[in-house]
């Protein structure tokens, strides 16, 4: 008997009925939302499914009133669950999304979105067509860091943005479906399209990748990307670093800022140093030299508090259902980020060359 949270609880000052989910897939990720929800004051988990029913019953320990189940169908079926969250590996989201939606429930599922444009863009569709609320996990867009950064953006405390650089790298899991593109840079995309302000997305992206061990599929990855207005960013992924290194670096015509996401005492730095180009009546080489100069000012660290990603995920995806809105991070971002892994894999198999990506919005 899965158990019933009758009670309550506040979100941003506002009663809301918790929202009653499943959770399909408790393999590697599965079991993050999981304990996620079961911490979220504004959802009440009802059932873990998964086709290996052990694996269900272990996450969620000897003593709960969770159900488990390994039947899909049984989930779906339950008039009582509003909403799944879909933690599969990608090439089946498209069949588990589907049916879920067909069925009239909620869903919030695991990055990519899917397996292709095509596919997401289904998905997208159903869920317009029925009313429903559908959530793409871009789990990095929850953190407190990339939350500070899009308000800085969008603020222009940066300035005009001129270029990004993500890098992405450490010793990770080579994955036997998909290559280390569209395993890590989803993360550095949903970014990417998050801070953004509009009028800066990307036009294009050309990727090179390499596969120095023979796996199969490339290993490390680089993505670049033209924005418009002159802009530029670039994305590095890899799995075959010893080191991990987790920075973005974004450059503003104001200010350039500098995320290292290992470093929890200062994740976020703020550098008011830069190049300016000034206006010189000057000619030949006095020309160059007169027009370049340096802004050598102060470095901030705004403090940041700490909290997981994931809750403020599950708790999005809640209250957004309540509130019959658009989640944050919705199914059309989920697929523009789609869009440029999709156009990444062309310019990969053309060796490099610039694919234009089209309107964006
Ligand atoms: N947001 C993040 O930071 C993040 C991190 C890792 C993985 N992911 C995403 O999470 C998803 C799952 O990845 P993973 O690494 O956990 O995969 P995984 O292979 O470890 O686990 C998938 C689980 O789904 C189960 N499953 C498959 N088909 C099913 C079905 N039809 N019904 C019920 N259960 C089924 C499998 O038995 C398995 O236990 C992927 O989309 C991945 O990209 C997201």
């Amino acid at each position: 008997m899965a158990r019933t949270k009758s009670w309550r609880r506040r979100a941003g000052g506002v009663e809301l009925e918790p929202l009653r989910v499943a959770v399909i897939g408790a393999g590697y990720w599965g079991p993050n939302l999981i304990r996620n929800f079961e911490a979220c004051p504004v959802a009440d988990l009802r059932t873990v499914c998964d086709l290996d029913i052990e694996r269900a019953r272990r996450v969620l320990g000897r003593h709960t009133t969770v159900a488990a189940t390994t039947s899909l169908d049984e989930v779906l079926a339950d008039d009582e669950i509003e909403a799944v969250a879909v933690a599969t590996p990608a090439r089946t989201h498209l069949e588990i999304v589907l049916a879920a939606l067909d069925a009239g429930k909620h869903v919030l599922v695991e990055k990519p979105l899917a397996a292709s444009v095509a596919e997401g863009r289904k998905l997208v569709e159903a869920a317009a067509a029925r009313d429903l609320v559908l959530m793409c996990d871009h789990t990095y867009c929850f953190t407190p860091a990339v939350a500070r950064i899009r308000e800085l953006v969008h603020a222009g405390e940066l300035g005009e943005i001129q270029w990004v650089d993500s890098v992405r790298i450490n010793l990770g899991l080579v994955q036997t479906d998909v290559d280390v593109l569209w395993d890590l840079a989803p993360h550095d995309l949903s970014i990417l399209e998050f801070i953004l302000p509009e009028g800066r997305e990307p036009l294009a992206v050309a990727a090179h990748g390499a596969d120095p061990i023979g796996a199969g599929r490339s290993c490390v990855g680089y993505l670049t990307l033209p924005l418009r207005h002159g802009a530029i960013a670039h994305v590095h992924v890899n799995w075959l670093s010893p080191t991990k290194i987790r920075t973005t670096v974004i450059g503003g015509s104001k200010r350039t800022l500098v995320w290292d996401d290992l470093n929890p005492t200062q994740r976020i730095s703020i550098y008011d140093r830069g190049v300016d180009l000034t206006e010189a009546n000057v000619t030949g080489e006095l020309r160059r030299e007169a027009l370049v100069s340096y802004r050598m000012g102060d470095m901030l660290a705004p403090a940041l508090h700490e909290g997981e990603a994931l809750q403020q995920v599950v708790t999005e995806f809640a209250t957004a259902v309540r509130e019959g809105r658009a989640p944050l991070t919705d199914g059309q971002a989920g697929l523009r980020v789609l869009r440029i892994l999709e156009a990444a894999s062309e310019s990969l198999g053309w060796g490099g060359t610039m694919v234009p990506l089209g309107a964006w919005k």
